[in-house]
């Protein structure tokens, strides 16, 4: 932990939307009195049947959450429409195409027209309110009109991350029936064609083979490569568009009507189809993107996620053009054609607020500061962080290095459970300290609990939990409402457990140190070890697998592989670049297995459950503190798999 504390910087204080009195003032009233708080800051969106209750929510029993819940609205109504009259030929988005040569810029009343479009072509194809349509999509401005489309009329959203796999795409389709896809014939990343059309022809047959047909597959052209196509099918979105009128009235959703479904993985099983729902999201996405941002009108605003994660729903999509923001939406990679790009990107399009992974910056910061150098950055302002613990190091150099020591950093702590930010500092009210995110956002209330579920009070290490609920939590998991429960309630009774563990320290500061259950964070992706292990063994040769994390200078996890093959197969190096691309199609490339060791035997208790203890610490190469290992079933596995590791330092 650093104990370097950087204040509020005079120019941060005298700007910002919230100083530190305004934080405590609102904080303490948010806390003491939701209904009246949010009650208020409900309006920041548009109803057009104003809600006259408040908040309805019990983290006991079945979880009821009920935010604003007799109100009406529409999402894309208040990402667009009421922004029309006044600020119509505002840029609602850049998009910096992978090429640097290529860019355009989409006005709110061309955003309109698209999204006004595309919603029909969707009716005209018998899409309905409550109807899931899965995005497969690059980013390309197209991804957000087809979010914004099914918003409009009430359709369900499922992006997909255009980097997962057939095999994961149809897992994602099957799960939650969907029939109607929307996807580009080819991606481009670094130069790279990404074949999505292809891909998403494999997910169709493979989710056929369950049962779920997809009827219609919208095609947006990006490159023209060369694809196959399913007359009846597919169609073109090009041809489509243009056959539609270019208005579409807002369906009026109920607050509580379902936004999107966004998959996700835990400690257990498949990944999970995580719920959010309409009114308490968007009002919860806005807010925090206004204020931890302190955005102000007609700033320029670039978060580099992709909008197949939660950060690209909420801080690209909806709560910049919620809030009237320009959005940059960037195609390419930190890396193309050379690790200058967003700093030549940030100069382009004069950024003024910057958003991006820690994995992103530990990254560049490797590459040398010239590249940083190249550039001016005069146009930024604020520097954000987010997806994985950030260490003083990176912090430091994102500082000094990109920010000159004139931008506050907002090092913010959230999950897509949690819909929007939760804990970070509020760049004019709060001083900061690297590798902190700091203070909780109005109206959450963490708590540290220890193993047992007791309460910790002051400065402690513990697991992290939050005891009442905000507008932007998600709701439920898509058809297993019990799946829900389970997973956030059951641990810590009447409390959200977000699977995180924490420090507090002396002034209150929270430090997230990373998951605690058998969650991995790659490059800032959530990943189940659970995953990666039945990808493992549904190959033909392999026995049982056991994965962990282990520390990764630039990826902050690697991912470790212990791997029983079956009898008589021999452990080649063949064999390991086989289980690296199966794992690759099974999932996708963000769970390539940095290690693979091939393991006679794996450590057990007698009751047959994997000490997973014991493998997390030989994979870290700290196996002098192996702790008990009396209640193994072998003890002798141990020694073979010291004996054999994979990342001796
Ligand atoms: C981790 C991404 C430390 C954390 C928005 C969480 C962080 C998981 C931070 C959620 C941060 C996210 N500091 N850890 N600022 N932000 N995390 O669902 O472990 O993809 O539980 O949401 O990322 O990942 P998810």
């Amino acid at each position: 932990m650093s104990s370097k504390v950087y204040p509020v910087s005079k120019s941060a204080k005298t700007r910002a939307l919230i100083d530190s009195d305004k934080y405590q003032k609102w904080y303490e009233e948010s806390i003491e009195t939701p209904d009246k708080f949010w009650g208020k800051h409900g309006k920041r969106i548009d109803w057009f049947k104003p809600y006259t209750k408040v908040k309805n929510t019990s983290f006991k029993g079945r979880i009821p959450i009920k935010w604003f819940e007799d109100g009406l609205t529409n999402v894309s109504y208040n990402c667009i429409d009421r922004h029309l009259k006044t600020h119509g030929e505002r840029v609602a988005i850049i998009w910096e195409g992978d090429n640097p040569y290529i860019d355009k810029k989409i006005t709110y009343n061309e955003l309109y027209d698209h999204v006004c479009r595309l919603a029909n072509v969707l009716k005209k194809h018998g899409v309905k309110k409550g109807d899931r349509v899965t995005i497969y999509m690059p980013m390309i401005p197209e991804a957000a009109y087809a979010m914004l489309a099914c918003a409009r009329i009430g359709a369900i959203h499922s992006v997909v991350f255009g980097g997962f796999s057939p095999e994961a795409l149809a897992g994602r389709i099957v799960d939650c029936e969907s029939t109607f896809v929307i996807t580009c014939d080819e991606g481009v990343r670094g130069g790279k064609p990404v074949p999505l059309k292809e891909n998403t022809d494999i997910a169709i047959d493979i989710a056929a083979k369950n049962y779920v047909i997809v009827h219609n597959v919208l095609v947006v052209r990006r490159t023209g490569g060369k694809i196959g196509w399913a007359p009846g099918r597919d169609h073109w979105y090009h041809q489509e568009m243009a056959s539609v009128k270019p208005d579409c009235p807002p369906v009026k959703m109920k607050a509580e009507d379902p936004l999107f479904i966004l998959y996700t993985s835990g400690s257990t099983g498949k990944p999970k189809g995580v719920m959010h729902t309409t009114g308490g999201y968007l009002v919860y996405a806005s807010m925090t993107h206004e204020y931890v941002f302190d955005y102000h009108d007609g700033e320029i605003y670039w978060c580099t996620a992709d909008v197949g994660w939660v950060t690209g729903h909420s801080y690209i999509v909806y709560g910049p053009l919620a809030n009237c923001a320009t959005t940059l939406m960037f195609e390419g990679i930190p890396t193309f054609p050379d690790q200058g790009r967003f700093w030549e990107v940030i100069d382009k399009h004069k950024v003024n607020i910057f958003y991006t992974a820690p994995t992103a910056i530990r990254s560049l910061m490797g590459a040398g500061d010239e590249f940083v150098k190249r550039s001016e950055r005069t146009s930024l302002r604020l520097l954000g962080s987010v997806g994985e613990p950030i260490n003083p190091e990176a912090w430091e150099w994102y500082y000094h290095t990109v920010g000159e020591a004139r931008c506050q950093i907002v090092d913010t702590w959230w999950q897509t459970e949690t819909g929007g930010i939760m804990i970070t500092p509020l760049p004019g009210a709060t001083d900061l300290k690297p590798g902190s995110a700091t203070r909780p956002f109005f109206g959450i209330k963490p708590e540290l609990v220890d193993a047992e579920g007791k309460t910790l009070e002051g400065a402690t290490d513990g697991n992290l939990c939050i005891t009442d609920s905000w507008p932007g939590q998600a709701r439920s998991v898509y058809g297993d409402h019990d799946r829900y429960i389970q997973t956030y309630f059951a641990t810590y009774k009447g409390k959200y457990f977000t699977g995180d563990g924490c420090r507090r320290d002396e002034d209150g500061y929270y430090w997230i140190t990373g998951r605690v259950d058998d969650v991995l964070n790659v490059s800032g992706h959530r990943l189940g070890t659970a995953e990666v292990e039945s990808a493992l063994v549904s190959h033909h040769l392999v026995s049982e697998a056991a994965v962990v994390g282990y520390p990764h200078d630039i990826k902050g996890q690697g991912i470790y592989c212990y791997v029983t093959l079956m009898a008589d197969v021999e452990g080649t190096d063949q064999l390991r670049k086989e289980l690296v691309a199966h794992v690759r199609t099974e999932i996708g490339p963000i769970a390539t297995p940095d290690k693979i060791q091939f393991a006679a035997g794996l450590p057990k208790t007698r009751s047959g459950k994997i000490m997973r203890r014991i493998l997390r610490k030989i994979a870290e190469d700290d196996f002098g503190a192996l702790g008990d290992t009396s209640t193994l079933a072998d003890p002798a596995v141990v020694d073979e798999l010291i004996e054999n590791r994979q990342n001796k330092k």
